[in-house]
């Protein structure tokens, strides 16, 4: 199973490919989560990343590429992946194609979760992160039991630095420019399926599951 989960920032892709892969056994490929550790653990790379990552840019293509290109090199993408957040620009969707050929694997779906942007804003700037095990919570929707801690670990909950308010707006003007355009590009070769990202989470799931194995 080779999937991508497209879609806005805040549209569920982490929340559904977090439980999906574990499902399926496939590793979750989010380069937001790679760029985040590689942040927390002060690398070359975390350091690259940071001025976009804050502002709410994209990296650059050719770091991302490399970052997936040894990713995908791992004997685990060998069973086949979710990539959540990559790609996010036509140069990445093009390279991932050659990447793919050189491995002599391809595509077998796109999943697109589309959610309001309304929406997207409330869940985002009230979105909490387990510092520990990376599990999201919603201050309104989603609260922890306990103030500040992880339902599941104990660990503390933190706010994202670009969860807030004006960098968000800036996250999702940059999804409207340079990643929506994929949207025509895999629907062009019959590989995208869409699913509504605004009900409940489990019934978004359901869909997705569907989606990701359903009659093209
Ligand atoms: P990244 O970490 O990939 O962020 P994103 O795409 O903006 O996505 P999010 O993690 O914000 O949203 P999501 O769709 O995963 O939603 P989630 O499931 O968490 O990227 C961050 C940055 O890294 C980028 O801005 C860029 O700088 C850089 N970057 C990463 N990849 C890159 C690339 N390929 N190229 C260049 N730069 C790159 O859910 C959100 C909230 O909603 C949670 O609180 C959740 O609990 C809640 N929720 C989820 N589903 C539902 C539902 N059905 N109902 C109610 N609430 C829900």
């Amino acid at each position: 199973m080779r999937l991508i989960f497209l879609g806005p920032p805040g549209a569920g892709k982490g929340t559904q490919a977090r439980e999906l892969a574990l499902e399926w056994g496939v590793p979750q490929i989010a380069t937001g989560d790679m760029l985040r550790d590689a942040m927390a653990a002060g690398t070359p790379l975390g350091a690259e990343a940071k001025s976009y990552y804050d502002r709410g840019a994209l990296v650059p293509d050719e770091v991302i590429v490399r970052l997936i290109r040894e990713r995908l090199r791992a004997p685990d993408a060998g069973r086949g992946f979710i990539l959540d957040g990559f790609p996010r620009t036509l140069p990445q969707a093009e390279a991932l194609d050659r990447l793919l050929a050189e491995l002599g694997q391809s595509l077998d779906r796109v999943v697109y979760f589309g959610v309001a942007e309304s929406e997207l804003v409330r869940r985002l700037t009230g979105r909490r992160v387990c510092r520990s095990c990376g599990r999201t919570f919603h201050v309104v929707s989603a609260p922890p039991a306990r103030d500040g801690a992880c339902d599941r670990c104990g660990g503390a909950l933190y706010q994202r630095v670009d969860d807030g308010e004006d960098t968000v707006r800036n996250r999702l003007r940059v999804y409207e420019s340079q990643t929506a355009p994929l949207l025509a590009f895999y629907e062009g070769r019959g590989l995208l399926a869409r699913v509504a990202g605004d009900g409940p989470i489990d019934g978004v799931r359901a869909d997705a599951r569907k989606a990701a194995g359903g009659p093209r």
